[in-house]
């Protein structure tokens, strides 16, 4: 069952936990209530009348305006095809690349806009800027950051492990970069380390990752501390199994 809660300035988090092995794992769908709705990832394809259910718990899913895919995986995008459909003014929007490579020319015909860095977009009270993050982790990855409240939609950065609460004040940084090895989300550090100097910058009141809890500002720190210091790419393991070289 998803479960909605509310962050505070229209923005809520619809959050599924499901077992992981021995553990749990969350994955996270946010929506912006304003003029134009906004639901940023879908969730996996099997998820979507849950997921569904629990937007219609804030607002009609018909009054989406964007539905946002920070790169093309079935859990940010698995349920956009039934959303975007339900809705008559829904877009789906993802990075120009993510319009090019993946989102267009295949067996989707809904309507898709493809947004470069620095492009913004008026929700009405609120408005989304979009952050191109090349290779965090995929090619076609993007940010949106949300201006008026100072909130960043990470997607798969900035992560935690485990079943955890809608806030998250603890330093699970070093547990986050260990479960980046072991899953082999990052094949390299550098693209990464790029985009978190560039969010340093912009300083975000809120960290919204896709998969764990939601960052206030102050936390933040310690989970970028973690992944300056502590390794976190690729190290040859895909969801723990150890590829032959
Ligand atoms: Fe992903
Ligand atoms: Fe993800």
């Amino acid at each position: 069952m998803a479960r909605v809660d509310e962050l505070g300035d229209g923005i809520y988090r619809i959050s599924t936990t499901v077992a992981l092995g021995e553990g749990a794992f969350q994955f996270n769908q946010f929506l912006i209530d304003d003029e134009r709705p906004t639901l940023i990832h879908t969730g996996l394809f099997p998820m979507y009348e849950d997921v569904r259910k629990a937007v219609a718990e804030v607002l009609d899913p018909a009054s989406l305006a964007y539905v946002v895919c920070p790169h093309f995986e079935s859990d940010e995008c698995g349920g956009m095809g039934r959303f975007v459909e339900e809705a008559p003014e829904a877009v789906l929007a993802c990075s120009e690349a993510g319009a090019l490579l993946n989102l267009t020319q295949w067996d989707y015909s809904g309507p898709v806009r493809g947004f470069r860095d620095g492009d913004t977009t008026d929700l009405g009270e609120r408005k989304l800027r979009f952050i191109e993050t090349p290779h965090v982790h995929h090619w076609d990855s993007m940010m949106v950051f949300e201006e008026t409240t100072g909130s960043l939609f990470s997607s798969d950065l900035y992560i935690q492990w485990g079943d955890q609460p809608a806030i998250v004040r603890e330093n699970l940084g070093s547990e986050m970069c260990l479960g980046y090895r072991e899953s082999g989300i990052f094949a390299a550090s550098e693209p990464v380390l790029r985009v978190v100097d560039r969010l340093e910058k912009l300083d975000p009141e809120w960290v919204h990752p896709m998969h764990g809890g939601s960052l206030p500002k102050e936390v933040v720190p310690s989970y970028t501390r973690a992944l300056r210091e502590e390794e976190f790419a690729f190290e040859g393991k895909i969801f723990g199994r150890m590829i032959p070289s």
